[in-house]
């Protein structure tokens, strides 16, 4: 790989990542969150300790909210952008080394909608965003439910199987492809440049993860560019064949729009699977509750998604100085704002660490954050959520973790790696139900 990539990843990561190390040996909290074991497997002790120094606070790597009014104003607050304006993190030296390479297109970096600040981020989201209202998602309902019968059909008879790979993360990468219009053939391909991709949203990853991401990304880019050629030819019925008729984007912006959406699309459900996999398999009396009042569950999704979210945090940059949660901050100044700890703040969740699927105000939680960056895909995923997780505890009912769980050594996706279960016995295929 070319020198400037190592420069890029210096720049990005490195630097930060020394940061962080010699933060946490100094006992800076934010660091062991961010850059330590526990932040992976269980953050939320330590988010709680951290919640008792302020509702915002100078940490030793950036500025930290964990409280959901201060998470929630920041996030709605067009005084915060995505994008750091001021680029106080690279010397200038490095910034001409760094803008050097070539970045194939990815979700990460613009023109992704995602790390973009209006108005380009209303004219890449808008084309977009029509495919996502509840109503057009309520049109996959059938088709989610077909996946998800089928892939329940297929789980091996001997009843143990690993869940992460056979179910949660084959649902929304059926789909999501589909939706794109990929072949079915290609999305064990995609499965593995996301695994490969997603440590790019952490905050100092290694060089040799920042290598293999980038090493995915350039094939992803040339498959999507064929794709997107292959569409503009013979367009189907897909959003990225609308998209590339309308004109609106060349093809860099569609291949980063398509690399987002298929990111977006399944590295974040497949955690809300797997993650509710566990939380139901240990409460027993939360599924009882489910089986005895099942209109319960999406409200059990929501409370699913408070409680353990799959996207743990995000970040905004003040494009001014501004004041929020009493602190004043200079323009440029980086806030990390966390969603689990927003899902958990006492001030608005009664007894925030349980899990409790009939949790009346379970829905306020910041899971899909909030302001013009708001999940495009929360309404999918909602969907995918309820077909999934009601499915597999319907048709196996006995369903147990079996030996250990394995998380992915990641902080801002928080999920299972490995979800090893018995099934059980196989219950009779039941009539679908409306999920909402
Ligand atoms: C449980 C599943 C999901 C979770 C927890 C989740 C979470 C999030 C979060 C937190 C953001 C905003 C980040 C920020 O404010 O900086 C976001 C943005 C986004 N999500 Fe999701 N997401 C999920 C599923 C999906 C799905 C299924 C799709 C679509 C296929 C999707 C597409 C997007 C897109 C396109 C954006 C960028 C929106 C923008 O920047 O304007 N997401 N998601």
């Amino acid at each position: 790989m070319k020198p400037q990539y190592w420069f890029r990843w210096f720049s990005e990561h490195g630097v930060p990542r020394y940061a962080v190390r010699a933060a946490a040996k100094q006992g800076d909290r934010f660091a062991e969150l961010v850059g330590g074991p526990t932040g992976v497997s269980d953050p939320y002790p330590l988010i709680e300790r951290m919640r008792g120094d302020g509702p915002l606070q100078r940490t030793r790597i950036a500025w930290a909210g964990f409280d959901h009014d201060v998470v929630r104003s920041i996030l709605r607050d067009s005084r915060f952008g995505v994008r750091n304006p001021v680029g106080f993190t690279t010397p200038r030296a490095l910034q001409w080394i760094k803008d050097a390479a070539h970045v194939p297109a990815n979700p990460v970096e613009p023109p992704s909608m995602l790390v973009i600040d209006p108005p380009e981020h209303t004219r890449m989201r808008k084309p977009v965003a029509s495919a996502f209202t509840p109503r057009a998602v309520r049109k996959l309902g059938d088709r989610v439910e077909k996946v998800t019968v089928e892939l329940l059909d297929g789980l091996p008879d001997d009843g143990r199987t690993d869940l992460i790979a056979s179910f949660a993360s084959r649902v929304p990468i059926a789909i999501i492809s589909e939706m794109l219009g990929f072949p079915d053939s290609d999305q064990d391909l995609f499965l593995e440049w996301g695994d490969r991709m997603t440590p790019l949203l952490d905050i100092g990853i290694s060089w040799r993860d920042y290598r293999g991401a980038f090493g995915a990304m350039n094939v992803m880019d040339g498959y999507l560019r064929a794709h997107i050629a292959k569409l503009r030819a013979n367009p189907g019925d897909d959003i990225l064949s609308t998209l590339v008729s309308t004109g609106d984007l060349d093809d860099y912006a569609l291949a980063a729009t398509a690399s987002l959406l298929m990111g977006a699309g399944f590295e974040t459900t497949v955690n809300l699977i797997g993650n509710g996999v566990v939380q139901l398999a240990t409460h027993p009396e939360q599924l009882a509750r489910l089986r005895a009042e099942p209109e319960l569950w999406p409200n059990a999704i929501e409370e699913i998604l408070r409680i353990d979210p799959p996207v743990q945090t995000t970040a905004r940059t003040a494009l001014e100085d501004v004041e929020v949660g009493g602190v004043q901050l200079r323009a440029g100044a980086t806030v990390v704002v966390s969603l689990a700890g927003a899902n958990r703040d006492p001030a608005v969740f009664t007894d925030p660490d349980r899990f409790d699927v009939g949790r009346e105000n379970a829905r306020e939680h910041l899971t899909f954050s909030n302001g013009i960056h708001v999940c495009l895909g929360a309404s999918l995923a909602r969907m995918e959520g309820v077909f999934a997780l009601r499915s597999l505890f319907e048709r196996f009912p006995d369903l147990a973790l079996d030996g250990a769980l394995r998380h992915r050594q990641l902080y801002t996706l928080h999920g299972y790696r490995a979800l090893p279960v018995r099934l059980g016995h196989r219950a009779p295929r039941t009539v679908p139900q409306p999920v909402s």
